[in-house]
């Protein structure tokens, strides 16, 4: 949450540091802002709103200089306003931050600092940090990476952020604990960064920033320090050219290509070291307990995971929800595999768990999309899911990256991880055809029902966690209340809030559950709801069809998300949304 982009070089600074603010607008959409130095003098501008709209309000890519920092802002601290908006200063003006994260103890800080003489602008957390080091540096003479390693031990909570300081000038200062930080070092000048999409246009080379360390960039070199102070070298990582499109490529929303990418992403799931996968089997079956952790998507795709350990590897696992999985550590030890799922690496509910698991000795295997993450950092082993940045806040191809991995895995479980990946082979070509058969017939589905205010979602076994995902879809991008459950629940609670017209979707492909599915799915049509199947299988209980492609029974979430995805998307353009930001969402959650 909060993006963060950093530069200084030969070029103007301000235009580099919008088009980094526009790769990392996934993080928060609230406001933005940047601040620069020309001629001693420091010029920021920030206001409340979206990108675009700040650009067009305060023409901020216009800010002169060579070296400028900036932010995209989801709110926590404080209303989303121009005074909220980052980059914060001190009472003169004299430096600027922008952070990422929260300052637990801000409220005493701010307190101090007020009673010491400070003035506030505004409510957030974050404009503790100028002020602490603005102190440093007048009262101390400190340099600006000296005042920032005193002020760092002040800071409870979780941190990124970069400065500026007209009083020691031609260097950005960044530091880190708990949230992450990107160095890219380019011929034409330093990059920082959230998230290296944000200069990955610029240069592929990147370093991650741990924590408590600090970094001291200058157009020339990229210094790193210890919290103590010392100095140290850190070697770039070379970042996949996948990573470096950030473009929509013609499709009218990120969400769109990156649905349509999901064929391509199947393949590129499946390029995975088999070694590697048989090693990790190993330990999920020498392990006395397994268990997923994450949120949202991932959770959904973790559910698909469960079902393939059980079935394929016959090995039992549970899916907690990461941010619950902190209160069950007492019955985690070191026989316990996690296996923390998470698409951005750094999901603050999902990074603390994993945290209080290794502290009892569990092995962490994690299943990440975005490079250089904090969750890799504190794995025994890590998957890639390959498939290239995902912008829209929808998790869309990643899911079925995911889905992929957990095939691959389970099958691992039983050696046979060369099966499964011949398996993926077709697969890219059904859901290509999953695409193809239903996306104009979603377009009307979706103007039909757009006024509908619930859906329900229902299926069995590995089709349960396909209703739940595709609830999400709808209610992240188009807005309107949807639930996903097994379909035999329904009967026990939710079957009283069905009533004429009320759309049901069925997630019930041609596999050992559809003839109990399609009895759930009778029980909801007697009270006259609209059910919309999914199957390969059709039957007199649809008032609509979804046909997808049969393919053999442990891939069809695979090919029955994708029509769900779709539908979610089409809903989002009825009703007037855009579906790549959706309001009050941030595609990386990074407070608890
Ligand atoms: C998915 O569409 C959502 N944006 C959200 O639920 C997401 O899956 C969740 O926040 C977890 O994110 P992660 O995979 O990056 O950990």
């Amino acid at each position: 949450m909060c993006g963060i982009v950093g530069y200084c070089g030969k070029e103007p600074a301000a235009p580099i540091i919008l088009e980094g603010l526009k790769c990392l607008e996934y993080r928060g959409y609230d406001s933005a802002g940047i601040a620069s130095i020309c001629d001693g003098e420091m010029l920021v501008k920030k206001d409340a709103g979206k990108i675009d709209e700040v650009e067009r309000k305060q023409g901020i890519g216009c800010l002169p200089g060579n070296i400028a920092i900036g932010h995209t802002r989801w709110a926590t601290h404080g209303a989303v306003t121009q005074a909220n908006a980052h980059p914060h200063s001190d009472c003169h003006g004299r430096l600027a931050v922008v952070h990422n994260g929260i300052i637990e103890n801000y409220q005493q800080l701010r307190q101090e600092l007020i009673d010491r003489g400070h003035h506030f602008t505004s409510e957030t957390d974050s404009e503790v940090i100028p002020h602490l080091i603005a102190e440093k540096m007048e009262g101390d003479s400190y340099s600006l990476e000296k005042a920032v390693l005193a002020v760092m031990p002040r800071l409870e909570g979780s941190y990124a952020f970069v400065t500026l300081a007209i009083d020691d000038p031609g260097k950005i200062v960044g530091a880190r604990k708990n949230n992450p930080l990107v160095v890219g070092s380019g011929s034409h000048g330093n990059y920082i960064g959230s998230d290296a999409l944000a200069f990955a246009r610029h240069t592929r080379k990147a370093i991650s920033l741990g924590d408590n360390e600090v970094v001291v960039m200058t157009p020339d070199k990229a210094e790193f320090f210890d919290a103590a102070g010392n100095a140290f070298s850190k070697q770039p990582r070379e970042l996949d050219e996948n990573w470096a499109n950030n473009c929509k490529d013609g499709y009218e929303h990120f969400t769109l290509k990156e649905i349509m990418e999901q064929p391509c992403a199947i393949d590129r799931a499946a390029l995975q070291d088999g070694k590697k996968f048989n090693s990790i089997a190993l330990d999920i079956l020498r392990a006395g307990q397994v268990v997923f952790t994450a949120c949202g998507t991932s959770r959904y795709a973790a559910l698909v995971g469960r079902y393939l350990f059980s079935r394929v590897g016959k090995k039992f696992s549970e899916v907690a929800n990461a941010s619950e999985f902190g209160y069950f550590v007492d019955s985690i030890d070191k026989n316990t595999v996690v296996i923390a799922v998470s698409q951005s690496g750094e999901t603050a509910d999902v990074i603390e768990g994993v945290w209080a698991a290794r502290d009892v000795g569990a092995k962490i295997v994690s299943i990440i999309n975005r490079p250089n993450s904090m969750l890799e950092e504190l794995s025994h082993h890590t998957i890639y899911l390959k498939c290239g940045p995902e912008v829209g806040v929808a998790a869309t191809k990643t899911f079925l990256s995911q889905v992929a991995v957990f095939y691959l895995l389970s099958f691992s479980l039983v050696n046979a991880f060369d099966e499964a990946v011949e398996h993926l082979g077709d697969m890219s070509g059904k859901v290509a055809e999953a695409i193809e058969c239903n996306n104009s017939n979603l377009i009307n589905l979706a103007q039909k029902l757009k006024d509908k205010n619930d859906f329900y979602y229902l299926g069995r076994g590995i089709n349960f966690s396909i209703a739940t995902e595709g609830a999400l879809k709808l209610k992240e991008v188009a807005y309107v209340h949807a639930e996903g459950m097994p379909a035999g629940e329904l009967k026990h609670g939710t079957l009283a809030l069905i009533e004429q017209g009320t759309p049901v979707v069925v997630v019930c492909p041609d596999d050992y559950t559809y003839g109990e599915t399609l009895s759930n799915a009778m029980e909801a049509k007697s009270r006259r709801a609209y059910i919309i199947g999914v199957s390969d299988r059709e039957s007199d209980i649809f008032d609509f069809w979804v046909e997808v492609p049969r393919v053999d029974e442990l891939l069809y979430p695979m090919v029955t998300i994708v029509p769900l995805q779709l539908l979610a998307y089409h809903m989002a353009l009825a009703r007037g949304y855009n579906p790549d930001k959706p309001r009050n969402l941030a595609k990386s959650v990074t407070v608890k």
